[in-house]
């Protein structure tokens, strides 16, 4: 394969943030032209294995210079043997890397729907006013700020996140809570970042949690403190049972999966364990970016030990010897510390390889997402671990067949599998007594917006929704609306109060769990900006690999514009028709999903004409 270099060629500074990832360049890699015939040769089949390098090897330059400039990009490109289209296809799909120049201090500022009803466009306003428009660079081009989607603070709204490009010792990243307009100009003026804010966690000792029960008890940092709270017992008892007889507690507790497709576990973990091709992977899904979610955050930040336990669980039970976690790249701590938390079993002989001496090999791959929530789709994840774009791939085949690497892999959310160490030592039928015959377990609730105290929440499944809200206070003011699900979700009143939060009981009443989100909005928050910008979220976040959600994203924003100016009924049954397609004719669950909120807000007159447009 041909690669023309283009000038100007990676400067010192960009070749070293890539050498430092992929070490020096041998032979003829990096581009050096052969004075034979001048073409430009590299590793071959070597090369072109480490593809999968091709995320973090961005990420490595956007860390250490800021952006990808093209020479930086080609560079990527000899090094890994990558077409240049392929890998600028696959550098344009995440937020997070930029491939225009940039000031090295950026600011994302979350002006999504939990922020948005705490005000983040007033904030947003402000920072404009102060450092300049959207994407400007401050005048001392210092630094620069973007909207940005939810970025899982919806609790202590509104959020921000700030990337600082940098060596060592200055790249930094941060996540901010609360974020005002004095301490984003302030950061982007050069004033130091402000500690991070604790988490609250609402029921903490509550005597009644299961998954949140080490969640501010239990030192995060700490193996010791983990093992203390009886940490390592589930993978002992695993190992007693047999990868079979772990299976089984598995399939015995029925648990679904609680990433949104509620799929049963124990039938994803058993066919990957007879697949007869090998090697087999698992892939714990922490790319959460469902707006309105923050579960996964927590787990990790609080609870990471659980986490790299609960998936050594699952390699020993369904034959795989590698996992990857794939999280979120704007959840610094949450990556840091399960990074923390894998070198720490390591260290100790619980991860890697002969594990508790027991002939069992498992190692764990910490993979950082770029900003980009179609990656939170499995297959697409699959295709981002891989270096290709994240684009969903069409189904079947599924992953327990053709996987990460077209090989069988388990994938499963970050909740689901922390459901896993209990199961094991209390037994599938006693997990499974819990909640309701079909809803088995506990459940995580992200409660944001007008509640008494937003936060995460633990419940059996079979509360109802007014139960839930009540955990956090109940709603604060006149309520207009709740958001189940998420962006991928609906839109319900209180005259849903009484359903009860289980997969049976949303699913007859036509709405969805999805990730857990219960978002209240009172009578201050103007709708019409809401649904508007869960119209925008979609439109942003499809991929554009299938007509339907690629053009009816498109129509369903500009659609709601014109109806929330003087419309006409054309629009309403157009918005029907583009849902129907979408729903029907899309490859994955986003184009499937994304009209489901703003039929939900037309249907219950959440959404009107003469008013707001939001932003
Ligand atoms: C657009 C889109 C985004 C998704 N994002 C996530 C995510 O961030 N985390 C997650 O666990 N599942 C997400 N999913 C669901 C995954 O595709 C998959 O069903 C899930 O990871 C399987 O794990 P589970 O069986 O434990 O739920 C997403 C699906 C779609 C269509
Ligand atoms: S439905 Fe949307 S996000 Fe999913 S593959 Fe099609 S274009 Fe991409
Ligand atoms: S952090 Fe802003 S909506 Fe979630």
């Amino acid at each position: 394969m041909d690669i023309k270099l283009a000038a100007p060629p990676a400067t010192a500074e960009e070749r070293a943030a890539v050498d430092e990832l992929l070490g020096p360049p041998s032979g003829w890699q990096g581009g050096v032209e052969s004075p034979v015939d001048q073409r430009v040769a590299f590793g071959g089949h070597a090369a072109r294995a480490r593809r999968h390098l091709l995320l973090p090897t961005l990420h490595a330059v956007q860390d250490g210079v800021g952006f990808i400039s093209p020479g930086a990009l080609d560079y990527v490109c000899a090094r890994l043997t990558i077409p240049p289209a392929e890998a600028y296809g696959v550098a344009t799909g995440y937020a997070l890397l930029s491939l225009e120049p940039q000031p090295p201090l950026v600011v994302h500022v979350c002006d999504d729907i939990a922020c948005k009803a705490a005000g983040a466009d007033e904030l947003c306003h402000k920072i404009e006013r102060r450092a300049g428009s959207d994407g400007s660079a401050h005048p001392d081009r210092t630094a620069t700020w973007h909207r940005s989607p939810c970025l899982g603070l919806c609790d202590r709204a509104p959020g921000a996140f700030v990337q600082r490009a940098g060596n060592r010792a200055t790249h930094g990243e941060a996540s901010i809570a609360a974020a005002d307009a004095e301490l984003i100009t302030g950061l982007m003026a050069g004033k130091p970042w402000p500690h991070p804010a604790p988490q609250a966690i609402p029921q903490v000792g509550d005597p009644g949690l299961r998954l949140l029960r080490r969640v501010g008890v239990v030192d995060p940092q700490s193996l010791d403190s983990y093992r203390a709270a009886g940490g390592y017992a589930a993978l002992r008892r695993a190992f007693e049972l047999g990868a079979e007889g772990v299976i089984r507690e598995i399939a015995d507790s029925k648990l679904l999966g609680r990433g949104g497709a509620a799929f049963p576990t124990g039938r994803k973990w058993e066919a990957v364990a007879r697949a007869p091709e090998r090697p087999h992977y698992l892939v714990c899904n922490a790319d959460e970016s469902e707006p309105g979610t923050f579960k996964d955050r927590i787990l990790m930040e609080q609870d990471p030990f659980a986490i790299v336990e609960a998936m050594t669980i699952g390699g020993y039970a369904t034959g795989c010897e590698r996992g990857y976690l794939y999280v979120r790249g704007e959840y610094p701590l949450a990556r840091q510390r399960i990074q923390h938390a894998i070198d720490q079993a390591e260290d100790r002989g619980l991860l890697g390889s002969d594990i508790m001496g027991r002939g069992v090999d498992f190692t764990i791959e910490v993979r950082r997402g770029g900003g980009a929530y179609i990656c939170g789709e499995e297959t697409a994840l699959f295709n981002s671990i891989e270096g290709k774009r994240g684009e969903p791939r069409n189904k079947p085949p599924f992953p327990v067949q053709s996987g990460l690497f077209g090989k069988p892999t388990v994938v499963n959310n970050v909740e689901t599998l922390l459901n896993i160490p209990d199961i094991v030592t209390a037994g599938g039928r006693a997990f499974a007594a819990i909640g309701t015959p079909e809803s088995t377990g506990t459940r995580l609730f992200c409660l944001s917006g007008a509640v008494g105290r937003p936060g995460l929440y633990e419940a059996p499944f079979g509360l109802t929704l007014r139960q839930v809200l009540d955990l956090a206070g109940g709603v604060h003011g006149r309520l207009q609306a709740i958001l189940l699900g998420g962006a991928a979700g609906s839109f319900v009143t209180s005259d849903q109060f009484d359903l009860p939060l289980t997969f049976e009981a949303t699913r007859a009443a036509g709405v969805t769990l999805g990730s857990g989100v219960v978002m209240a909005f009172d009578d201050s928050v103007d709708m019409n900006a809401i649904v508007l910008r869960i119209a925008r979220f979609f439109r942003d976040e499809s991929c554009g690999q299938c007509v339907p959600c690629r053009v009816g994203t498109v129509r369903q924003e500009e659609a709601l514009y014109r109806l929330a100016g003087s419309g006409s009924p054309d629009d309403v049954a157009m918005l029907s028709d583009i849902g129907r397609a979408m729903r029907d004719a899309s490859i994955c669950g986003l184009g499937q999903t994304a009209s489901a909120a703003a039929e939900s807000a037309l249907r219950l007159g959440l959404f009107s004409g003469n008013r707001s447009r939001g932003r």
